[in-house]
């Protein structure tokens, strides 16, 4: 009797562990995007898996799916509002199809021209009003990503504004760069991040605007002749999580991982500041594309020529707003 007894004993003590280890799997966190894993999103990606695991003690297990492996940009913002993916850090001038348009008004020409001015503003109270609009949609914002300033490249040298004319420009969705290039007089075509390449190389379109480690990363340099360097514009990412998911972590959950995304949102600015500073460099070094810097009277032009669109904007978001963002951002109209 007490053999079977002490037997039955041992056997609890081992498996009873094990059981308990095996009920508590860890929580899946599926990370998609839709650059290339060496892209600065690519490796903020992995350095939240390594941060989020770690300070977990493994409760979680992120999945990094790049490349537009997953989802490609339109679907996976889809997708995690469904829950299939727990986390993106997609580009803001893609939210129209999320139904909060307030964040095309980031793409408004030479609004955030330098870092400062952007990182002033997504540390600015204004970001709070528009991530409750987020939140109603079911989407948390944690963070949001700098990736720097934008550069054109295309097929035509790119100098002054009517170099634009007839051009097919790529587009992101938003509707301020919809309205930007119409104003150049090209022709914007909205498009996937993961068709460019082959779009640039079969003359689908003619040009598109990015950041150089984008434009490095993807070899979009390969298939265009020119670059023109104007910063126009920026590339930020919002770091969105579906709120259902997050809201229903545990507490000793939630707590480490937002520690892993301070930790990762430092990492991303500045892997993100030095690499489009060395993309843009190797790009120049490679001889495969001619990059043209704009000059002072280039910029006036391109502002000038571009200055309409705030007006029309003023509309479409209301002069008040649009005001807040300028405070917010401390971008001065140029005086006409
Ligand atoms: C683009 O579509 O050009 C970018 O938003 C891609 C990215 O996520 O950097």
């Amino acid at each position: 009797m007490r053999k079977w007894l002490m037997a039955a004993f041992a056997a609890a003590l081992f498996i009873a562990p094990g059981a308990a280890l095996a009920q508590q799997q860890p929580i899946i966190i599926k990370f998609s995007h839709v650059v290339s894993p060496d892209a600065p999103k690519g490796k903020a990606a992995m350095k939240f898996k390594e941060l989020a695991e770690s300070y977990t003690n493994g409760k979680v297990k992120v999945e990094v799916y790049p490349n537009s492996s997953l989802y490609k940009d339109k679907e996976e913002l889809e997708a995690l509002q469904l829950g299939s993916v727990q986390i993106l850090a997609p580009s803001i001038s893609k939210f129209g199809p999320l139904g909060v348009r307030e964040f095309d008004v980031f793409d408004l020409p030479f609004l955030m021209t330098d870092d400062a001015r952007a990182h002033q503003m997504y540390a600015s109270p204004m970001m709070a009003e528009l991530n409750k609009k987020l939140e109603a949609k079911g989407v948390s914002p944690l963070a949001y990503w700098d990736n720097g300033a934008h550069v054109y490249t295309c097929n035509r040298p790119l100098s002054m504004p009517d170099d634009f004319r007839g051009l097919k420009m790529r587009i992101q969705g938003s509707k301020v760069l919809d309205a930007a290039t119409r104003e150049l007089g090209a022709l914007p075509q909205i498009m996937a991040f993961s068709e460019l390449y082959q779009a640039l190389q079969t003359g689908v379109v003619d040009g598109e605007d990015n950041v150089p480690s984008n434009i490095l990363t993807q070899r979009f340099y390969e298939v265009q002749k020119y670059l023109t360097v104007s910063y126009h514009g920026r590339l930020t990412y919002a770091l969105i999580v579906n709120k259902k998911f997050w809201d229903g972590l545990p507490d000793d959950v939630r707590a480490p991982l937002t520690r892993a995304v301070k930790e990762t949102t430092d990492f991303f600015n500045e892997t993100a500041a030095k690499d489009n500073a060395d993309a843009l460099e190797k790009i120049k070094a490679s001889g495969k594309i001619q990059v043209h810097e704009l000059t002072d009277a280039e910029r006036k032009a391109w502002i000038a020529k571009l200055m309409p669109v705030h007006t029309e904007m003023q509309s479409r978001f209301g002069k008040d707003f649009i005001e807040k963002i300028y405070k917010a951002s401390g971008f001065t109209p140029p005086s006409s």
